[in-house]
């Protein structure tokens, strides 16, 4: 039997829809500025974000780090929750791009205290690198998937602005934030200058990220994405999926979100501590992370250690609820095998 692949939603396959969409897209060379079908994933996400341009990036990291270059200079200081992905998963690709120190500030559930990220608004001094660069995550990853409040992400955008630094948000699932609290993407983005956002997470696609935000800095992120690398000739076939995946699978993020209640609902009743999912994501504790990590996989699920006590479960498009069974089964029976072992 297939295993449940809960490692993260990032694991999903095209569905055939999709696949149809990308079989039918219209190409061009995207690099030379032509392809049609990258052209209007770019508009519709822009205009989905209340932005003025979209530039379709091959990973959210990609996104993430082209904002980075823009909105900063070598030496500066950009602030971000200490969980957040520039910080901790994309291979410290923010010294190495665009020489800048990543100050870190604890938050809670990943979510930044306004009042924190301004206490590090240092005075200028030679000692101390400018900050140049507020960052937010939506949903917060590390933070067990936890959408901002609407009024935290206006005051981090508002707090940046009064400063005179930049914004960015990390939407790397923004779409999981948006069906959680009934709000839409342009008003959880509005406060901020550039919004990174994936497509191939809860929303379905197979490859693909957005950075948004205003023209002219969109356009110099067409430099910076070809000086890495980025520029991709016939992406059309990759934008097809990505247009499909803003059209037809956003409402139904709100499966996964009951599934991962469904899932926290059963490990509990199992006796594990789980945190009740915001989102799409659990946060189990268990005494051996790797270990039960492996326990699973014997059992035929999938998921990841993120400690040494903690796995993380994430739902999406390719898990219905008879995975959610299996995997509160597979709980129950590495239970028992511990008890008796
Ligand atoms: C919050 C967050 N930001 C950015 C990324 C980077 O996305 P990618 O894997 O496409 O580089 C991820 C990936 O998991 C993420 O969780």
């Amino acid at each position: 039997m297939k295993p449940v692949d809960l490692r993260s939603d990032t694991v999903t396959r095209p569905t055939a829809d999709m696949w149809l969409a990308m079989q039918s897209a219209d190409l061009g060379d995207d690099v030379l500025g032509d392809d049609p079908t990258v052209q209007r994933l770019e508009h519709l996400a822009a205009e989905m974000l209340g932005k003025d341009a979209a530039l379709f990036t091959p990973s959210g990291t990609m996104a993430n780090q082209i904002a980075i270059r823009l909105h900063t200079q070598p030496g500066d200081a950009i602030l971000m929750e200490s969980g957040a992905h520039p910080f901790n998963y994309e291979g410290a690709a923010a010294a190495m791009i665009s020489g800048v120190q990543i100050r870190p500030i604890a938050g809670t559930a990943g979510i930044l205290n306004p009042s924190d990220v301004e206490a590090n608004f240092r005075p200028p001094d030679p000692h101390f690198a400018p900050v140049r660069l507020v960052c937010a995550e939506d949903t917060a990853n590390r933070g067990g998937g936890t959408p901002y409040p609407i009024a935290t992400l206006h005051a981090l955008g508002n707090l940046a602005h009064a400063r005179q630094v930049s914004a960015h948000l990390d939407g790397a699932r923004l779409f999981n934030a948006v069906i959680a609290t009934a709000t839409s993407a342009a008003e959880r983005t509005q406060a901020f200058d550039t919004v990174s956002v994936c497509l191939s997470k809860g929303l379905g696609a197979p490859v693909g990220s957005l950075l948004v935000g205003p023209r002219d800095l969109i356009e110099r992120g067409r430099w910076v994405r070809k000086a890495l690398g980025g520029g991709m000739r016939q992406a059309g076939v990759l934008a097809a999926a990505g247009i499909y995946a803003l059209q037809h699978n956003i409402a139904r993020l709100d499966q996964d979100h009951q599934r991962a209640s469904m899932l926290a609902d059963g490990l509990a009743r199992a006796g594990y501590r789980a945190q009740p999912p915001k989102t799409n994501m659990v946060y189990v504790d268990v005494k051996d992370g790797p270990g039960a990590q492996q326990a699973l996989e014997s059992h035929g699920v999938r998921c990841l250690a993120v400690s040494a006590s903690a796995l993380r479960v994430v739902t999406h498009l390719d898990v219905d609820d008879n995975g959610i069974e299996r995997t509160i089964n597979a709980f129950h029976a590495i239970q028992t095998e511990q008890a008796t072992g």
